[in-house]
Parts: structure tokens; sequence; C-alpha cells
């Protein structure tokens, strides 16, 4: 039964209408949606970090299974090309190159050849200074390999001569086989494999 100041067609007098039915969300409604947006953000957040920080340190641990990259003797060419007594620049193509890398394959090094107790011997030195790592170039007049970048110098040898360089120029392993020389080839080597 209606009063008389209630009107059919009130507006104030109709029901609320609830989000059911696609209405206004209530507040409490809202604030419990946007928490779980929230959560889930979070969530999403840590499982990428995790994984930035996880992944290398996986990678890490697992680097010890996987085949290291293989060495090879490469041939620097005959013996010819290195006389008694000379120190030539020579080049070996990187075993682990790939087609695209072009001229970037080739990598150089500095051949001595010398006499001693009257046996030929060869040293191959790499051709990165041993502080930051620039080409060394030999000269033959002061008979001193010398780093352009910082001043470093070389004995003949490779041994330590002066500058900042901590120690003497690293040098391959090599061997004479056929008439030719060959070298270990694959990796630069360091302190950990070589025999200076
Ligand atoms: Fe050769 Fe520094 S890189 S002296």
């Amino acid at each position: 039964m209606e009063t008389p100041d209630m009107k059919p067609d009130d507006p104030a007098a109709e029901p609320k209408p609830c989000a059911c039915q696609g209405g206004a969300v209530p507040p409490e409604a809202e604030k419990s949606t946007r928490r779980e947006l929230m959560l889930k953000v979070g969530i999403g957040l840590n499982v990428v970090a995790g994984a930035m920080i996880g992944l290398p340190l996986i990678g890490y641990a697992l680097s010890s299974f996987v085949q290291k990259m293989p060495l090879a003797w490469i041939t620097l060419g005959a013996l010819e090309k290195f006389p008694v007594g000379t120190t030539r620049l020579a080049s070996y193509p990187n075993p682990n190159s790939r087609p695209w890398d072009g001229d970037t394959a080739m990598i150089p090094c500095w051949v001595r050849h010398f006499e001693e107790n009257g046996e030929q011997r060869f040293q191959v030195f790499a051709i990165n200074c041993a502080h930051l790592g620039c080409p060394v170039r030999w000269f033959e007049e002061s008979q001193l390999f010398l780093c352009p970048c910082h001043g470093g110098a070389y004995y003949a040898d490779g041994s330590y001569a002066a500058g900042p360089p901590p120690r003497g120029l690293y040098e391959y392993e090599y061997k004479v086989e056929n008439n030719e020389l060959l070298i270990k080839g694959g990796v630069l080597p360091t302190l950990a494999d070589t025999n200076v």
C-alpha cells in the first residue's frame, strides 16, 4: 500500500543496484580486488627477480658439466716462413669461429725462431699485452716488444721489461710436424695454461 508522500516513480524509492547486475561495486569489494591484483603483481615481480638472480647461478653451476671449447693443433705454415734469428708476425684461423666472423676469425701472434745450445727452438707469443690486452709490436732495432697503450715493454724472449704489465707475454704451446709449425689454438693462452 502506498503512503501519500511516496510516489511510484520516485528514484529515491527504488532499490540500489547491486554489482552482480552491472552496477557500482561496493567500496569493500573494490578494495579486495585491488589487493588481489597487487598481490599477483608482487608475486610476478618476485618470480622475475628470482629468475634474474637464479638463472646465471644455475648456468655457472652447470658450466663445469658442459663441454669446453675444443683446442686444436693449427698450422702457422712451413718452417721456412720463420728463419732462425727472426721474430715474425703470423696468424691462424680461430677453430671456434663462425662463417660470418670474416677477418676477425684470424688471430695474430708473434713467432720467434732462435738457436739455443745448438738446438733450434720456437716461441709463439699471444699478440695481446699482459696488461690490458692491446696488441704489442716487435721492434727489431731495439729487440723489444712494445705496447702502444701504456708503454709496456717486453724483451725478445717475451719476458717483462718495463711498464705496467704484471708479467711477460703469454705463450702458446707449439710443436713441429711435417716441416710445419703448429700451435694449440682455440683459446688465448692465460696464466692457467701458459708455458711461461
Ligand atoms: Fe699494454 Fe697497458 S695494455 S701496457
